[in-house]
């Protein structure tokens, strides 16, 4: 959803972190664009903003969107990233599906970009059994997401549907069981922080 709130169609290349799960690139695909692999790097396990400038350079316009993730909860460089980004005048999307409860100098990973993902799926720091949520401070795309995500009903007192639908609506019951798990998050994410200091050698 928010590579097409972004305008991403066929043959345009979005940039997209190499070391992630299948699910982050998956959507690029979906959009019929071309995904171009950017490698990580060993300080932050995530996108090396290096790299992501060359590709920057080499493919100019026809990049339309950047894919950054927060693997295993770790932020990536977003001070660098988004300078680049800004730099070349790229949206960021933030797959932050993995990284609910890390912040990054203060402001919570995946609000950082024009938009941040975040999966409940059942394998996740907190879970409502699967799906998840997208946040941005773009309050035009969101709406126009809310409506894509909820079968693109025109506002009419009949079925009028005029744009393509999807069913990607979260729930009411597992949104309640989400909204339970938030009273854990903390521990979890207090747990998780010492297995990933355990794990980067700190
Ligand atoms: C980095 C990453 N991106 C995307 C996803 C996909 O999330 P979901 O299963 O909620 O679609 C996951 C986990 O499943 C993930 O770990």
């Amino acid at each position: 959803m928010a590579l097409k709130a972004l305008g991403v169609k066929e043959g345009d290349i979005v940039l997209c972190q190499s070391l992630t799960f299948a699910a982050t690139a998956n959507p690029i695909i979906y959009q019929n664009a071309i995904p171009v692999f950017i490698d990580s790097n060993y300080e932050t396990w995530n996108m090396d903003p290096n790299a992501l400038e060359e590709a920057l350079q080499k493919y100019g316009e026809r990049v339309k969107a950047v894919l950054v993730v927060h693997l295993y909860g770790l932020s990536t460089d977003m001070d660098r990233i988004m300078n680049i980004c800004n730099r070349y005048n790229v949206p960021v999307i933030e797959d932050a599906a993995e990284s609910l409860g890390t912040y990054y100098k203060g402001k919570h990973t995946g609000t950082f970009g024009k938009f941040g993902v975040f999966s409940f799926n059942g394998n996740k720091i907190i879970t409502t059994s699967g799906g998840g949520m997208l946040v941005s401070d773009d309050e035009e795309r969101i709406k126009k997401v809310r409506f894509w995500s909820t079968q693109s009903r025109d506002a009419a007192r009949y079925y009028q549907h005029s744009e393509l639908g999807y069913n990607y609506r979260m729930s009411n019951i597992v949104a309640g069981i989400g909204r339970g798990q938030l009273k854990v998050l903390e521990q979890r994410v207090a747990k998780r922080n010492i297995f990933l200091n355990i794990i980067k050698g700190n």
